[in-house]
């Protein structure tokens, strides 16, 4: 791709192209930021949710309108994404009580060992939530990367598909297997690669992972998480939240918890329907989406992007490898604070995450090559602004999530 008609050459080949028109994204607006905030699927309206289901059908809405299968009905759809059988993925809460309870049920599914492993570079709630289960449980943590050798005792290994500030992408497979070798648990957080990349759970031997739904899933602000639990872990499972919802005989009101058959013991309490409601019709743009077509497209723009990157002479953090590409390309500016800002002010949304990456994510159910092609352009002329007025100094009081 050496110009623009190029890039509107490979827009016309897209298989994905049609896809795109089934969200909304505002005019004079190039959205790179769908690995934090997914664009709104045009067809996610809660007025119909909001108006019948809760103000009319009130209560008789868990039966009736299936509030009450909800967790269980999403689950299955996200399962679907993430090469899981059905029956193993509940939707609820968020990512960080999703990440609480699957540590703290790994770690008791290996009572005799000491150790958790979790990646110094993983994301502050999935470092903060090992320390603080290492807190409870009296054990001990330790930083390593997904590709440094695991240490003895290691119970659990908690670790991220895909670095939320690099793009770069592990292999899921053999750190899964390496870990079972040492007889670890393993806790994925796929937050940054469910919708994004092709994820097989099942087939990779996954024992726990938790997942974001508001990234490529694009289930809305605050949208649910979810919890993958492996079947062949369902019976022996101990997980902490013992919620009532997750109870064998959850209308018994019985004063003991006795948990659930399968994924439904980790349910936790009562989940926000109307959020799980937008997510439910989110997903359904995924229906007849191949996620080989996805990966495809997402290798195409994240190549794209780096090649722009190397002609402006930009550094590239993420991996060049497409193996170890996630869905984004991170580039690092020193001033990427205020070249982030000044893209976002000329219609280009990426963010910023300290202390100088700039990310970008590509969203390849919406975002077009030509849509790369602009947005490269637009960092061409704001890094020769910023050159050209001098070094600009801001920092962000307090970043934008995720
Ligand atoms: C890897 C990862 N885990 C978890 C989260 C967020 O957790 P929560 O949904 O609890 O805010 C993020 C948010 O970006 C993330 O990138």
């Amino acid at each position: 791709v050496t110009c623009r008609a190029d890039a509107q050459a490979l827009d016309a080949a897209d298989p994905l192209a049609p896809v795109g028109d089934r969200f909304v994204v505002p005019p004079g607006v190039i959205y790179l930021d769908g690995n934090s905030l997914g664009a709104r699927p045009s067809a996610v309206d809660l007025d119909d949710a909001v108006r019948r289901q809760w103000g009319n059908d009130l209560i008789r809405s868990w039966n009736r309108n299936g509030w009450w299968t909800l967790p269980l009905r999403v689950g299955d759809r996200i399962g679907a994404l993430v090469g899981a059988a059905p029956g193993q993925v509940t939707c609820g809460d968020s990512t960080t009580v999703q990440l609480f309870q699957a540590l703290t049920a790994a770690v008791r599914l290996r009572p005799d060992r000491r150790v958790i492993v979790t990646d110094g570079a993983n994301f502050p709630t999935d470092q903060y939530v090992a320390d603080s289960v290492a807190r409870l449980l009296d054990l001990e943590v330790c930083r390593a990367a997904p590709s440094d050798p695991l240490p003895a005792g290691v119970s659990v290994v908690s670790f991220s598909a895909v670095d939320y500030r690099t793009g770069e992408l592990w292999d899921l497979a053999g750190i899964t297997a390496a870990a079972h070798e040492v007889g670890a648990i393993v806790v994925w957080d796929v937050s940054h690669a469910v919708g994004a990349v092709p994820l097989e759970l099942d087939a990779a031997g996954a024992d726990l992972a938790v997942g974001c739904t508001y990234k490529y899933l694009n289930g809305g602000p605050g949208a649910p998480a979810w919890i993958y639990v492996a079947a062949r872990h369902h019976a022996a499972v101990d997980l902490p939240l013992t919620g009532w919802n997750g109870h064998a005989d959850p209308f018994a009101f019985a004063d003991r918890y006795a948990p659930a058959d399968g994924v439904a013991r980790a349910r936790i309490g009562t989940p926000p329907i109307l959020s799980m409601l937008a997510l439910e019709a989110a997903l359904d743009v995924w229906d007849g989406v191949s996620l080989a077509d996805v990966r495809a497209k997402s290798l195409g723009l994240t190549d794209l992007a780096i090649a722009r990157a190397d002609v402006l002479g930009v550094g590239v953090m993420t991996p060049r490898q497409h193996h170890r590409r996630g869905s984004q390309v991170t580039l690092r500016l020193d001033d990427a604070y205020l070249v982030c800002q000044e893209l976002i002010r000329r219609g280009v949304i990426g963010d910023f995450r300290a202390p100088d990456c700039l990310r970008l994510g590509f969203a390849a159910l919406y975002v077009r090559y030509v849509d790369v092609w602009d947005a490269m352009d637009a960092l061409g002329s704001v890094l020769a602004d910023v050159q050209r007025l001098g070094r600009g100094s801001g920092r962000p009081a307090a970043g934008v999530v995720t």
